[in-house]
């Protein structure tokens, strides 16, 4: 294969390099150039300890890395090149609470959240910690009363089920770990996720539940976010309706945000309130009180497993020499494959069914974080940044999209995410499906010669279609089990390989200004659907839009 320039909609990039002003980019030209055209299988061949060499576990989390196209001489330069980074101090940055959000004036502390030690954590003078470990107390003293059934909707019925009303950071964690963790929760109680602003979504979730037994979670780090407050007062109303009066929505409404002022205006008390920090980014946020509806469903005990989970994969990337930690280590073959290869994406192929939401739940960390065309100090970039994140369940994917991985002209690595033992007692399912986890990344890596095509058996026509170049990479990250706190370690694991690669890049993976234009945008468009005269003041196509949906609107 080929190396293929980055592209961009960015018209400065002209180059596959990263930063040139880090020195080893150009030893890594240099190497990328020997190594681009060799082939996995050679590699593999010459070195019978490939695999111990490129492995690494980290207590529950098992990572093989060697089916990459790299050498022991790829990883030492790359290595260095996190290094030149300066990712250890950057690190130390992020984890002592520097501001390193820059055009927000915010620290980054999601580790702070997850933090079991005993460490003080400052932010402006303040130990954090307190006030991390206060809210954890509240968030489990009601969610244990809303198990135990000491918790009561107004007119003296237990909670059944739970509707955690949010979008983005205020939903994916939560409704990804919520499906993960499956087996955990508390058999008697429910939590739906409503997230769009699409009536249907709303108005389905509701439409089966019972507002004595409902619990709403109005989950908004801003708590101003238009879908997310509009859900929520349609969920008032719904409830009013039923309960008559509003002295009842104590019972049955809380909130997790970091606006208190917006809380209160909303109609619920403040005692009703689980709060969170400005220096927790919404998509890094499940480890917070945006993880409430995650504590009702598994409890206490559970959810701090996955608080441990991450906080052990925190202690092994701040000790771990750089070369043998695994975030920077899946950050770096990232950088490899995006900036010198070129690649344009990321798959992600859970082979568990219940971590089937994980790559939309990446798509939003990776791509919000590290989607951007400028870097700290405000200059254009004229090199590649955050890669496309996509996948699904990968047993699925075989059956639909794996051919372009195989077969097409674009190199996409991929993660396989893959659990040792399965929940269930359906042994020969779990053989089936592990078998096939490894048939896919072995036929990437290996492919199939024309040779070894001509003297398989069967149908000898159509022969260079069934030849598989094969050299396509991929990780395989295995949990001895999904649990609470593997499913911790992973998330974590995965936060910080998006942290190493911002640093590579020399981004602020902490802000996200691409979403706000959208969002002033649409708050312009709105009054104008309902108005009678036609617009005009868009361009052609919104215009033309625009008056299109007024007219069926009208006709509605
Ligand atoms: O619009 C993007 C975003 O700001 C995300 O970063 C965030 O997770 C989501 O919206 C929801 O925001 P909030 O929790 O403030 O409602």
């Amino acid at each position: 294969m080929s190396a293929m320039p980055a592209t961009s909609s960015n018209t400065n990039v002209s180059s596959s390099a990263v930063p040139m002003h880090r020195s080893v980019c150009q030893q890594l030209q240099h190497h990328f150039q020997q190594i681009r055209a060799r082939h996995m299988r050679d590699m593999f061949a010459e070195d019978p300890q490939r695999f111990e060499r490129f492995s690494l576990q980290v207590d529950d989390l098992f990572l093989d890395y060697s089916k990459n196209r790299i050498t022991a001489e790829t990883m030492a330069l790359l290595t260095q090149l996190a290094e030149e980074s300066d990712i250890g101090g950057w690190r130390d940055r992020m984890f002592s609470g520097e501001k390193i959000n820059n055009t927000e004036n915010r620290a980054v502390l999601h580790t702070a959240l997850r933090n079991r030690g005993d460490q003080p954590v400052w932010v402006d003078g303040v130990d954090v910690m307190p006030g991390v470990l206060a809210v954890i107390d509240r968030m489990a003293a009601f969610a244990g009363q809303v198990r135990d059934g000491a918790w009561l909707g107004y007119s003296g019925k237990r909670i059944t089920d739970v509707v955690n009303i949010g979008i983005g950071g205020s939903d994916l964690g939560p409704q990804m770990v919520y499906q993960a963790l499956k087996p955990y929760r508390h058999p008697d109680l429910k939590v739906h996720f409503v997230s769009n602003v699409d009536g249907d979504h709303v108005a389905e979730a509701l439409e089966a539940l019972d507002p004595e037994t409902t619990l709403f979670i109005v989950s908004s780090k801003t708590f101003t976010t238009q879908e997310t407050m509009t859900n929520a007062h349609f969920a008032r109303n719904w409830f009013l309706q039923h309960a008559q009066s509003e002295c009842h929505i104590a019972r049955h409404f809380v909130a997790v945000s970091t606006n208190r002022d917006a809380v209160v205006a909303f109609g619920i008390d403040p005692a009703q309130m689980f709060e969170f920090w400005d220096w927790v980014g919404g998509r890094y946020s499940l480890w917070s009180a945006i993880g409430l509806s995650i504590m009702l469903a598994i409890g206490h005990a559970h959810f701090l497993a996955l608080l441990q989970g991450a906080y052990d994969m925190d202690e092994h990337f701040r000790q771990a020499p750089l070369a043998q930690n695994m975030p920077v280590i899946m950050a770096l073959l990232g950088v490899w494959y995006n900036n010198f290869f070129g690649a344009e994406s990321q798959a992600i192929l859970p082979y568990d069914h219940y971590l089937r939401s994980l790559p939309m739940y990446l798509e939003q960390a990776d791509m919000e974080s590290n989607g951007k065309s400028v870097d700290r100090e405000g200059h254009a970039v004229d090199y590649a940044t955050g890669a496309i994140v996509w996948g699904a369940s990968g047993i699925n994917g075989q059956h639909a999209f794996y051919q372009l991985i195989h077969q097409g002209t674009k190199l996409i690595p991929a993660d396989f995410i893959v659990s040792m033992q399965q929940h269930d007692s359906l042994q020969s399912h779990h053989d089936i499906l592990v078998a096939n986890f490894l048939a896919q990344t072995e036929a990437l890596m290996r492919g199939r010669t024309l040779a070894e095509t001509q003297s398989s058996a069967g149908d000898q026509s159509w022969l260079a279609q069934k030849v598989f170049a094969g050299n396509h990479p991929s990780n395989a990250l295995l949990l001895k089990q999904l649990t609470p706190h593997s499913l911790g370690m992973l998330l974590a694991a995965y936060e910080h390989k998006i942290f190493v690669q911002g640093i590579i890049w020399n981004l602020n993976s902490f802000d996200q200004w691409g979403v706000e234009l959208g969002k002033q945008l649409a708050k312009q468009i709105l009054p104008e659907l309902s108005q009678h005269d036609a617009v005009t003041t868009h361009d052609a196509s919104t215009n033309g839009l625009i008056n299109y949906y007024q007219r069926w609107r009208k006709e509605r």
